[in-house]
């Protein structure tokens, strides 16, 4: 129960592009809870020890953390458990960035149809969410300032077009 709840965080948290990429989409396409807690938890927290996966929830947890900061904090983590841990860790976060990069990919064929306005507001708040030097929280904060400057018909233009 523990790792699913720590797990449901982790997917909407980690990860390079993950949260660039899901970006326009933040206001939009969050997966729902069932969907998350469907997931399994990934080889490399099951093959860890109890003391390891305590570790890695907190760092997890952490919202004082940049994302970047974070990132490193795992790298580190699963360095330290070593194998398999770490090898599966690595995999793990190779297929995630693989889904990132088809999920930006999908998301910039969609924000292409778009009018220039709602092109323009994709490319503010891609901005903000590839800057990893700042905490989730923050990045949340930033994308909803620049979300509420924009005029409703272009917010309500890239929130349903990306959903
Ligand atoms: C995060 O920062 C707040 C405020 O400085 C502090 O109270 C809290 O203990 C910190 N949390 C962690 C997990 O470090
Ligand atoms: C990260 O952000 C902080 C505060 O916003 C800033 O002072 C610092 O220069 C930034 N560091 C990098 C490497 O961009």
């Amino acid at each position: 129960m523990m790792i699913f709840l720590l797990f449901s965080s982790f997917l909407m948290s980690t990860g390079y592009a993950q949260d660039a990429a899901v970006m326009p989409a933040i206001v939009s396409s969050t997966a729902s809870p069932e969907i998350e807690t469907m997931i399994d938890t990934p080889a490399f927290l099951n093959s860890a020890t109890d003391s390891q996966r305590k570790e890695y929830i907190e760092l997890e947890g952490n919202p004082n953390l940049t994302m970047e900061m974070k990132q490193k904090a795992l790298t580190n983590w699963a360095l330290r458990c070593g194998n398999p841990v770490n090898g599966l860790y690595t995999m793990y976060m190779a297929e995630k960035q693989t889904l990132q990069e088809q999920e930006d990919q999908r998301m910039s064929v969609i924000v292409a149809q778009l009018s220039p306005e709602a092109q323009q507001a994709d490319k503010h708040v891609r901005g903000i969410t590839s800057n990893l030097n700042q905490t989730k929280k923050e990045m949340d904060t930033n994308v909803a300032k620049q979300l509420k400057k924009l005029p409703k018909k272009v917010y309500y233009e890239l929130t349903f077009a990306t959903q």
